[in-house]
């Protein structure tokens, strides 16, 4: 019979087996399935896993400290922490293009891991071969890729103490035969904190491509502000299993007049994106109340200095996607 004990016991076997004295690296992104699949390494073979954590300063609020405190408290895992967000502020810079930031982003972040492997693999004492990645592939993920796995081809652009030009990893993929829901079940029984088990999806290049417009540090601080507002109501109003997830997007390049106060604003719109979906393939805009829309807008205005406008996106996906850029 299937429970989450049977998981857990099965796979810490495989990994102790497939790893044995070796060493494993596994980035964690934030994302549920990262964190699940490392703690379950981590449960297998505590201090031969690494973890590294890239800090590109585009996640929410509250979620790096989730990771580096919360995740840490939780696992016991050694974690690896790159701060690399003016790396990443200086490449994005006047960059407004969607396509172009997320090419960006995946690039730096490719560079920041791999130095950070790098480092981990130098580091290593004599006869602990770092041979191992650990990935949160899920069943899905393997069913649409065609079944394939096995080992991970990197190249390194970084020449650290002599390293090989490539170097190869064998993937650890604790998480092949789980669907999403199961893996929340197993993060739950492994005790990890309620924030990041239940995460609503989260793209990778984070809140990046929710500025209309380019990116810069104060639009981001103002962003992650408005956001951790219309998460903290949403959730406070019991609607976070109703709602697939909810973008929050800036629209730094738009301005609108407001009165606020002693008089006249010209500030930026904030967009809110509020979606029920059973895949993200397509989605409809969520009819939530009005009274906790009214709640969110009110206290965006009156606390996130700049933004003197809520606008409600009602458009199903097709025709528009769940993210604005
Ligand atoms: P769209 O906007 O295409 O989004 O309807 C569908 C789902 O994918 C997420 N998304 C991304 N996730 N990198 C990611 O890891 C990305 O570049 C990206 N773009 C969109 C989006 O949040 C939604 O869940």
């Amino acid at each position: 019979t299937w429970t989450t004990g049977n998981v857990i016991e099965e796979q810490v076997a495989a990994i102790r087996e497939q790893v044995g004295g070796s060493r494993a690296i596994c980035g964690l992104s934030g994302g549920v399935d990262s964190a699940v699949a490392a703690a379950l390494v981590q449960k297998a073979i505590g201090s031969q896993l690494t973890c590294v954590y890239v800090d590109h300063g585009l996640m929410r609020k509250g979620e790096t400290e989730q990771v580096e405190k919360d995740f840490v408290a939780a696992t016991g895992v050694q974690l690896k922490v790159v701060d690399a967000q003016e790396r990443f502020l200086a490449a994005l810079a006047g960059v407004s293009d969607p396509e172009q930031k997320r090419k960006i982003i995946g690039r730096e972040f490719i560079r920041v891991f791999e130095q950070a492997q790098a480092e981990i693999i130098a580091e290593a004492g004599p006869g602990e071969p770092v041979e191992f990645l650990v990935q949160g592939t899920l069943y899905p993920d393997v069913v649409e890729s065609g079944g394939g796995s096995g080992t991970a081809n990197i190249k390194s652009h970084h020449n650290v103490g002599g390293l090989p030009e490539d170097l190869e990893f064998s993937l650890v993929e604790p998480l092949r035969q789980l669907f999403k829901d199961e893996v929340r079940m197993v993060g739950q029984e492994l005790g990890l904190p309620e924030e990041i088990v239940q995460r609503q999806p989260f793209p990778g290049p984070g809140l990046g491509i929710r500025i209309v417009g380019d990116i810069t540090r104060e639009r981001l601080d103002l962003l992650r502000e408005a956001d951790a507002i219309a998460r903290e109501e949403l959730t406070a109003a019991g609607l976070d299993r109703d709602i697939w997830q909810c973008p929050v997007v800036l629209l730094a390049d738009v301005r609108s007049v407001g009165v606020q106060g002693d008089g006249r604003t010209y500030g930026h719109p904030i967009v809110l994106r509020p979606v029920s979906s059973e895949d993200a393939m397509t989605a409809d805009w969520t009819r939530m109340p009005y009274d906790v829309l009214a709640k969110i807008s009110t206290r965006i205005t009156n606390e996130v200095s700049d933004v003197n406008r809520v606008v409600l996106d009602v458009t199903s996906k097709p025709p528009g996607t769940i993210e604005w850029e």
